[in-house]
């Protein structure tokens, strides 16, 4: 397994949809958790076959995927909770690597694997219909109108989430941008095979009842309270 290159970060397509990749020089403990832990865990980058979970974790009674974990306290905080399910965490900031990979080796875990960049192509690599759940917390906002391109959530993307969510798997999306919201209702509503769980106003306010603070929630960046999505995949064709 190569070692990440977070000097050339690679982004899937033409656009990135992530800043920086390196943060604060890492600790000697992060490096060497690079260098011995990771290669154990480790998501290839770009698969050249189609990625089945399954081979990592055959007996995981469910597969969550995290796509952007940042600093890993969600990602982590379930996979302890959830010693059962696997977890796929990605994310392209080395920083956030390193602190998954030190919680991986605080808490013992498992039942976690990790891709140090772009989510896309391994999303699109998925084996259809293996994931359980793919969740997305506070994403890059590029909330300039010229940068909305970026955003993850676009019709691809949604149509790769799709293929590679079981039907009834959950799709979790959490904003405190007011526009990226309404961006992600629409571009949702349009793909057209998901259903938005919400009823009413208190449902999207409320966080889901396992939800974990995200530090980049803490910080409160956005224009508006955290917004949480939750949407189930319609069985194809549906
Ligand atoms: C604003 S931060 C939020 C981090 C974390 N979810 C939280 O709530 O604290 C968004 C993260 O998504 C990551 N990201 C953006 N595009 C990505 C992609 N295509 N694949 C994986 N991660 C991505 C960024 O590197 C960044 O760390």
């Amino acid at each position: 397994m190569q070692k990440p290159d977070f000097s050339a970060p690679k982004a899937y397509g033409p656009l990135r949809s992530f800043g920086r990749v390196r943060g604060r020089a890492l600790s000697d403990r992060q490096t060497q958790l690079f260098d011995t832990l990771f290669p154990t865990l480790a998501i290839p980058a770009e698969p050249d076959s189609p990625l089945d979970p399954r081979d990592w974790m055959a007996d995981a009674q469910a597969i969550e995927f995290e796509i952007g974990f940042g600093g890993a306290e969600h990602l982590i905080g379930q996979a302890i909770r959830h010693p059962h399910h696997l977890f796929l965490g990605a994310e392209p900031f080395q920083e956030g690597v390193a602190k998954a990979l030190v919680g991986i080796e605080d808490h013992g875990l498992n039942n976690v694997r990790l891709l140090a960049s772009d989510a896309r192509p391994v999303l699109q690599a998925l084996v259809p219909h293996c994931l359980d759940r793919l969740t997305i917390l506070f994403p890059d906002p590029w909330h300039k109108a010229r940068h909305n391109k970026r955003r993850l959530i676009q019709p691809s993307f949604l149509e790769a989430a799709h293929r590679a969510l079981k039907p009834g798997g959950q799709l979790r999306f959490a904003t405190d941008w007011a526009d990226y919201a309404a961006w992600t209702i629409e571009k949702v509503t349009q793909h057209g095979g998901f259903e938005w769980l919400a009823e009413t106003a208190h449902d999207w306010r409320t966080p889901p009842d396992d939800h974990i603070t995200t530090r980049y929630e803490t910080k409160k960046l956005g224009d508006c309270a955290p917004i949480f999505l939750l949407f189930t995949a319609r069985p194809q064709g549906m």
